[in-house]
């Protein structure tokens, strides 16, 4: 008896801040669920009824492809011909059901009900820029919105998931401000053309990590320039809050919509938990993974994290000495939000960087550290996933969002992305995904109950099995299968998509 009660205690008191119990709980009334794609990720029809290219079909389709199983996205899961059945994945994952369908299209939404995907900006714009606008890509979009309200689906739609319109990266990619232009006008063009339907957009998808990563930079094996690295930041910025005031200007008034957008959100905590040194260097790479970006839109100014890494990096002759924000440059961006999106895979251990030699030609890995100022490590006993960075630690999921609110003044929080990493291989019956997403939601649950964190929406990352940029197929995010060796690309549901029905419907885990 009594060993029983002293380990029930050591389970419940872990030192190292692993979940604590399962918490019985629900959502607040009017939480969203719903699931999410990239355009890239599914559509294919990479040449199809006059679609441009863009920099994924180029560097994809270079030899050898950097994706590790030599594939692309050129035909993906095929859902740009395949929509009206993503639809149907997502209304039986979403528990809507229609009264008298199909006599009336009055639909009956339980706890349900969104859906967060992309816009292929060559496909609308096949050169990036408004010179002309491809009625072919207009008309699918129409198609998907329309179908999705139909369907008693609320589409939330990223304007811009990385698949930049290969000319427009011909200039120089986001290191270029004149991109600031012609992301607003393709941004005009579809507030204007889906925004009588369209009630939540996000500027961009992960701007930290274009950045970060260097995405926009590598795609054709050129040398990454830190300065590009930071101009793009600049760039990026500009362009969302330029957005967001022709949004609130010109089409808010009418269509009453939110405009945000989302970042990377990884958890960091100090190595060694007795050595305020590694705690430092946590705080350090949250205040620059989240705080670049987040920090000009919600107060107007780059951190002081920012603007002492700025500083250490041109010290080091690594950047150019950089520039405050000008007096109308804050004003421009202070305040540019409706809602921050939070994408969160995992966690990881900080130790701080002492080196100061000039490195050589930098790596992607190397310009991330470079910018966080730290060592990254896992502890050995976090479960594995199978992107080989990302661990299963759930409680960092509750710890980020907390940190958000305690630094960023408890904004409104959409959680756009949270997803497990499996293999083809593990089948339909994928039980890692939803022990992932019943322990992830919970963590998620004593956020929003206990702790008071704003969240409104948890979008899962992904509806369907689909192409992941650096690892092709090998990898999914998915909770319904995608037959890649069918041409027909036949949709299954697996186990976890009717776990997530079961948590949608009863808006979290009722006692
Ligand atoms: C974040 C990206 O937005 C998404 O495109 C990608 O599939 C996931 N990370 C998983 O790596």
């Amino acid at each position: 008896m009594w060993t029983f009660i002293l380990v029930t205690l050591v389970i419940l008191t872990r030192a190292d801040g692993e979940e604590d119990s399962f918490l019985y709980d629900v959502f607040p009334p009017g939480f969203q669920w719903g699931l999410g794609s990239g355009s890239y990720q599914v559509e294919g029809g990479w040449r199809d009824d006059g679609k441009g290219l863009n920099i994924f079909d180029n560097v994809f389709h270079q030899i050898p492809s950097p994706a590790v199983d030599g594939t692309n996205g050129d035909i993906a899961c095929d859902s740009y011909h395949k929509y009206a059945e993503d639809v149907s994945l997502l209304k039986y994952i979403g528990n809507i059901v229609f009264d008298n369908w199909p006599r009336s299209s009055r639909y009956h939404v339980f706890e349900a009900g969104v859906y967060r995907f992309s816009l292929s900006w060559s496909r609308i714009l096949p050169t990036g820029r408004i010179d002309y606008i491809n009625p072919a890509g207009i008309e699918y979009y129409n198609n998907l919105i329309n179908f999705l309200i139909a369907n008693g689906i609320e589409p939330i739609v990223t304007i811009h998931h990385w698949d930049l319109p290969l000319p427009l990266d011909g200039i120089g990619g986001w290191a270029n401000d004149e991109l600031i232009h012609h992301f607003t006008n393709f941004a005009h063009l579809v507030f204007h053309t889906f925004g009588d339907r369209v009630k939540k957009w996000v500027t961009f998808n992960e701007p930290n990590i274009i950045c970060m990563l260097g995405f926009v930079f590598k795609v054709d094996g050129r040398p990454i320039g830190l300065n590009e690295v930071i101009k793009c930041f600049r760039t990026l910025i500009l362009s969302h809050a330029r957005v967001y005031h022709l949004y609130d200007h010109v089409f808010r008034p009418w269509q009453g919509g939110k405009v945000g957008t989302n970042l990377a959100a990884y958890w960091f905590e100090g190595k060694d938990p007795n050595n305020p040194e590694d705690a430092k260097a946590a705080e350090n790479a949250l205040q620059i993974m989240w705080g670049l970006i987040a920090s000009p839109l919600v107060f107007g100014y780059f951190n002081r994290e920012t603007r002492q890494m700025m500083e250490r990096l041109a010290k080091r002759g690594l950047i150019s000495p950089q520039k405050e924000f000008t007096l109308a440059e804050s004003a421009e961006i202070i305040g540019t939000w409706d809602f921050l999106g939070v994408n969160h895979y995992s966690t990881y251990l900080t130790e701080l960087r002492k080196s100061t030699s000039k490195p050589g030609n930098l790596t992607l890995d190397q310009i991330f550290l470079l910018l966080l100022d730290v060592n990254l490590s896992v502890k050995p006993e976090w479960v594995s996933t199978s992107t080989p960075d990302f661990k299963v630690v759930p409680s960092g999921f509750r710890r980020i969002l907390n940190w958000i609110k305690w630094r960023y003044g408890n904004p409104e929080l959409c959680v756009l992305e949270n997803g497990y990493s499996g293999r083809p291989e593990q089948g339909l019956e994928d039980y890692n995904r939803v022990a992932f997403h019943r322990a992830y939601i919970n963590e998620m649950l004593k956020a929003v109950k206990l702790d008071g964190v704003n969240v409104s929406v948890y979008t899962v990352w992904s509806l369907l099995d689909q192409f992941e940029m650096e690892l092709g197929y090998t990898v999914n995010f998915g909770v319904v299968a995608v037959n890649f060796t069918d041409l027909d690309r036949t949709r299954t549901p697996k186990l976890s998509a009717t776990c997530l029905k079961q948590i949608f419907k009863d808006n979290g885990f009722p006692r």
